[in-house]
């Protein structure tokens, strides 16, 4: 089977994660941000609030705050001996000054929120935060003992590697043994499509035969398929050079990006991969891509991972793993497969739909806690009323995570906003008003 998105993300997540914290040796160190408009004086004010509490600053520095262009961010560190003054202090600058104020290293376990990308341009740190590298292959890898295959594995490994946002992504010339191994897939895979797979897969599947070059003699380019989806959904694919936390993998899906290997399996066995390749990649995951429901879905899945706690990122990924790579869907009559890992495995998309597996409601506060193997057949599938339940279902989920603020994506700027003052929520009140005024009208002419 493919073991798709648990080898990509799934036994390390949590490591990796970036806690905003200040580097330093010394123990017990606190420190916190704290936003202030801009204004003669602002800074007195705050700096008054420390000094009053008798706590002394070992570092502050500031910056112009990126989610409100008329504040300044300041981060500041203090000697641990302050907290009971911290405490004051904090709850001060909350109160009277009217700033914002995060804290970060105080009891991590409870009050931190971990680090997550502010701008579109900030998954080009992940590129080199990947718990492995390409070329690593476990010694059960079909291409362990192939001199030649890991040689290939590391090429791809160093463009994903170099990859920045914004460039094309590399072409690669494959070579006939690639392109047999992913004929041999592709054909075996198409067959079952008509039967098995979504109305949204087979929907697109066409569409990506004839602009994206999805042919049986012909391994497609990430960048074409990028440009497609773009223009679909927005969703644009992202050269990935190793395994990612998953923390970073679902933030990426918040900016509609996905992470996609541009390797293919081992040729020796073109119907099994222990981990996601381009087949499972460009056969599971794009075609749903590129449709719009699926698209706000998967988004809303990323959205909810920023900033959450790590046991809830764990419990996302598992949402994640039932959905986008395991997902069964109500069509009509029907159920048909939407998730990647199903689509891309000719064994188990077939064995999904029989009647051996279980099958259960997509409820994501109940399927987030389900076990499952890695290794072989799901012996359970959550089946989702629609692409639009599922979603809101999520939203929901979402709402229960613990972190003190919302956030949205701005598609203008690529940017999170995050949703914890007047201004941003008049900012989105003033962006629904536009929308709903454009949705007014368009009714009035449709009378
Ligand atoms: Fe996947």
């Amino acid at each position: 089977m493919d073991a798709g998105f648990r080898r990509m993300n799934g036994d390390k997540a949590g490591q990796g994660s970036m806690y905003l914290e200040e580097k330093t040796t010394k123990p017990g160190v606190l420190s916190c941000i704290f936003s202030l408009k801009e204004g003669v004086g602002a800074l007195v004010k705050a700096l008054k609030l420390f000094e009053e509490k008798g706590i002394n600053l070992t570092h502050i520095e500031s910056r112009p705050s990126s989610t409100n262009k008329q504040e300044y961010e300041f981060f500041v560190s203090v000697d641990s001996t302050c907290t009971k003054a911290l405490d004051d202090v904090i709850e001060g600058l909350g109160t009277l000054i009217s700033g914002h104020v995060y804290e970060l290293s105080r009891n991590k376990q409870k009050d931190t929120v971990p680090w997550f990308p502010n701008h579109i341009q900030d998954l080009d740190r992940f590129a080199n935060q990947i718990l492995s590298y390409g070329s690593e292959l476990d010694a059960d890898h079909p291409g362990f003992t192939d001199p030649a295959y890991r040689a290939r594995r590391k090429e791809f490994a160093d463009i994903a590697y170099n990859y920045r946002h914004g460039q094309p992504i590399p072409t690669v010339m494959y070579t006939e043994d690639e392109k047999n191994t992913w004929g041999t897939v592709f054909k075996e895979l198409k067959t079952l499509y008509p039967t098995h797979a979504c109305h949204e897969h087979n929907r697109v599947f066409p569409l990506l035969e004839k602009y994206c070059g999805y042919r049986q003699d012909n391994i497609p380019q990430l960048e074409d398929i990028s440009h497609f989806l773009q223009s679909c959904t927005g969703f644009r694919l992202r050269p990935v050079a190793g395994l990612l936390s998953s923390r970073d993998f679902l933030a990426g899906l918040a900016f509609r990006v996905f992470h996609s290997t541009q390797y293919i399996r081992h040729g020796s066995r073109p119907m099994y991969t222990p981990e996601p390749d381009i087949c499972h990649e460009l056969l599971g995951h794009v075609p749903l891509f590129a449709d719009p429901g699926f698209a706000q879905f998967s988004q809303e899945i990323g959205l909810a991972s920023l900033g959450a706690p790590d046991d809830y990122i764990e419990k996302l990924a598992t949402v994640y793993w039932f959905t986008v790579e395991f997902g069964l869907c109500r069509q009509g009559s029907e159920i048909r497969a939407y998730g990647a890992g199903l689509l891309s495995s000719f064994g188990e998309l077939k064995y999904s739909l029989t009647d051996k597996p279980k099958l259960e409601p997509f409820l994501p506060e109940k399927t987030c806690l389900q076990k499952y193997p890695i290794t072989e057949f799901q012996p359970v599938y959550y089946v989702a009323e629609s692409f639009d339940d599922a979603k809101e279902k999520v939203r929901k989920y979402a709402a229960t995570i613990p972190r003190p603020f919302s956030v949205r994506y701005n598609p203008y700027t690529q940017n999170i906003e995050v949703l914890d003052s007047t201004q941003q929520l008049t900012n989105l009140a003033d962006t629904i008003s536009g929308e709903i005024g454009i949705l007014c009208n368009a009714l009035r002419k449709m009378e």
